[in-house]
This record gives C-alpha cells, structure tokens and sequence, in this order.
C-alpha cells in the first residue's frame, strides 16, 4: 500500500468538557472515495470539523501527503487543499447562486483557472448555470446541495469533505449528485463522504470506517463490509 494521503491517526476532539471523539484512526488513499458512516451523534461531524480546522484536535495527529495539519486554522486547511461542504449545506443568504460559488475561490488569486472552474461546475450541474443569478437560499434542497458540491469545487481542493450528501433529498436526487461525485472523482480529486445512509455511501465508495460513540468500530472495503451481517442489521436495515 502506498502512504496514504489522509491519515489520521488516535484522533481526540470535543467540545468544552464534552469529548466526542475518543481515538479515531483512519487512511483514505489518493484518488479514492471513502466513506464515514454511523449514526445520529456518532461523532461524524465533529470529525470533519476538527479535520477542517473548525475545531483544534485534542490528542493524535491528521496528516495530509504526509505533513500534519492537526491544529491548522480553517483557512490554513483549505489552502492545503481540503475543502468541507458542511452538514445542511450553509449556503449565504441573499447571495447569488455565482457569488455562492465564487466564495468557495476566495483564497484563489488565478482569475482564468478560476473561470475554468465555474464552467466546470456549471457543466457539471446545468440548472446551477440558469439559476445563477438567483439567491441560492431560495433553491431546492438539491440544488443547494449541488451549489455547496460546486463551492467547494472552487477552491480547487485535493480532497473533498462532503458531510451528509443525501439527508433530507430525494432518491432520485441523491442518484443525481451520486453520480456527479463519481465524475468528480475521475478527475482525480480524493472525496471523503460522510452518510448516515449507508446503501447510498457504499455505493459509491471503495472504503468505510463506521463510527460509534466517537470511535472507529469496523473498517473495510465497502464490498466486504456491505456483505457483513451486523452491518445490515445495524445500518441497512436487513
Ligand atoms: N457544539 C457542540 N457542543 C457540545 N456538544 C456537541 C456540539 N456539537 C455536537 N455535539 C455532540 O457531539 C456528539 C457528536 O455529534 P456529531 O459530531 O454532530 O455527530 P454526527 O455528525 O455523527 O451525527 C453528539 O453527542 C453531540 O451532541
Ligand atoms: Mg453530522
């Protein structure tokens, strides 16, 4: 196996006296897409945000192409190239769907490599491209959602952090953005999903770590662990 390019290693991260992640080790490999799965409270999005920089690690090490960044501001992170769409998409009220967009560049200083960016986006999600212009809080749940995938985008990132893709969408929808991560993906850029929804994070990952009371319980390919019993029982209702 080559060095991965996330690896987190007995990561502990809370909040005042609160601990929610306790010792949480994972390895995503470049270029793939894995996935975080668990329940309600498990600790899925305080990972994320400690990974992001929204909270500093108590204890462990995250490190990206080998250099940490355990304890890096959020801006700090971004710059590294990770780039989080965060849970229930958080998208800017009375901005337009662009300058939605556009917030995700503003660390960028490469105007024409920026432009490319937005028509990628753009290509990638038409209705964006005629909504442009509207604020981007008056959208569907969908469309936001493919607004807050294209604003990360714009940063260019190395890896992207999407917490809860398919929470509150329709099946059809999250078919839609599934199949939009995984032309993402070929481009290159590594994506760590974060579901509650396993049947929809398995099929599109390679590897899941699940999550339980703020530590990893099972990791494995999706292929193996979506064949394992306690995980059918558990999460996919089988
Ligand atoms: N801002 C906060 N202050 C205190 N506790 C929090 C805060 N945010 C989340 N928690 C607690 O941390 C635990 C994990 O939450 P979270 O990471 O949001 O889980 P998940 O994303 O897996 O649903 C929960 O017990 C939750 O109540
Ligand atoms: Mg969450």
């Amino acid at each position: 196996m080559p060095e991965p390019f996330l690896e987190i290693r007995g990561l502990q991260s809370g909040y005042g006296d609160v601990q929610v992640l306790w010792d949480i080790s994972i390895a995503v490999q470049r270029g793939e897409i894995a996935c975080i799965v668990g329940s309600n409270g498990a600790g899925k999005t305080t990972l994320l945000r400690t990974i992001s920089g929204l909270l500093p690690p108590r204890g462990g090490s995250i490190r990206l192409a080998g250099a940490e960044i355990g304890g890096l501001d959020p801006d700090q992170v971004l710059s590294r190239g990770v780039a989080h769409v965060p849970e229930g998409r958080r998208l800017f009220k009375g901005l337009s769907v662009q300058d939605n967009l556009l917030l995700g560049a503003y660390l960028r200083r490469d105007k024409a490599e920026i432009a490319k960016d937005l028509d990628f986006v753009y290509d990638l999600f038409p209705i964006l491209k005629e909504r442009q212009g509207q604020d981007a809080t008056t959208m569907s749940g969908g469309e936001q959602q493919m607004c807050a995938i294209g604003r990360g985008i714009m940063s260019r990132p190395e890896l992207l952090m999407i917490d809860e893709l398919s929470l509150g969408l329709a099946p059809r929808l999250v078919e839609r953005l599934s199949a939009a991560l995984l032309e993402i993906n070929r481009t290159g850029l590594t994506i760590l999903l974060v579901e509650q929804d396993v049947m929809t994070a398995f099929e599109i990952a390679r590897h899941a770590f699940v999550i339980e009371t703020g530590q990893v319980s099972m990791a494995g390919t999706t292929e193996k662990l979506g064949g394992d019993p306690k995980i059918r029982e558990a999460y996919m209702g089988m």
